[in-house]
């Protein structure tokens, strides 16, 4: 399975990514994770791109191309991969196309997730990320049991810095204008596989996976 997940911020696809990567064994490749991790790290690819996850802009299109080009080379996505917030623009979507070809490998899909933005805001602002192992969590929806604390490792949750009413609606806002058409390019060359976001997770994974397989 080669697909990549498209919708905008909170639509549920690092969520989902997860769900497909039990269900079908395929590589979770998640630009957004792979850049918090450089930037927690502070490695230099950190520094670089610290101010625009912090203020919700895209990262240019070169660096996140390349870290995909290393990323998909790697052997746990020779079974597959599962992109989740790539690509973003245009732009970086037709290096897509080139990076796959240059492999001899296809996308089987792109799978759009489909939310109201006033849901978006809700879940966006209420999320709470493990800084041990991911987990995430809703203060309202998904609570932990022991509030900051993640119950699967005891981690401390966080709120992303993004996460910020502010920025979530110039997250909102850059989505509209930069990948709205990259929605539109998969839906023209007839692979996008469009779902209804709202539901439970289970509810949600349902439709994906009809829609993929
Ligand atoms: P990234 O990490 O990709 O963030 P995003 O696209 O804004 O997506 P999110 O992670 O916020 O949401 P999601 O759709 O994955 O939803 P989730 O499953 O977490 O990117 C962050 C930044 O990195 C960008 O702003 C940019 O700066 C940079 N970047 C990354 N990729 C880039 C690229 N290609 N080019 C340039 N820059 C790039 O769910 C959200 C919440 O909802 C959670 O609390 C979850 O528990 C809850 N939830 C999920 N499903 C449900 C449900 N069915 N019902 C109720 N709640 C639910």
């Amino acid at each position: 399975m080669r697909v990549v997940m498209v919708g905008p911020p909170g639509a549920g696809k690092g969520t989902q990514a997860k769900l497909l990567r039990e269900r079908f064994g395929a590589a979770h490749v998640s630009t957004g994770d792979i850049l918090r991790e450089a930037q927690r790290a502070g490695t230099p690819l950190g520094m670089e791109v610290r101010r625009y996850l912090d203020e919700g802009r895209l990262v240019p299109d070169d660096v996140v191309t390349n870290i995909v080009g290393e990323r998909i080379a790697a052997p746990d996505c020779r079974a597959g991969y599962i992109l989740d917030g790539f690509p973003r623009t245009l732009v970086q979507a037709q290096s897509l196309d080139q990076i796959m070809a240059a492999r001899s490998e296809h996308l089987d899909g792109a799978v759009f997730i489909v939310v109201p933005q006033e849901e978006l805001v809700r879940r966006l602002s209420g999320r709470r990320v493990c800084r041990g192992c991911g987990a995430m969590y809703h203060v309202i929806f998904d609570p932990p049991a022991f509030p900051g604390v993640c119950g699967r490792c005891n981690g401390e949750l966080y709120q992303r810095e993004d996460d910020r009413e502010e920025t979530i609606r110039r997250r909102l806002e850059v989505y509209a204008s930069e990948t709205g058409p990259v929605v539109e390019h998969y839906r023209s060359v007839g692979l996008l596989r469009e779902a209804d976001g709202l539901g439970t997770r289970e509810e949600v994974f349902g439709r994906i996976a009809a829609g993929v397989q």
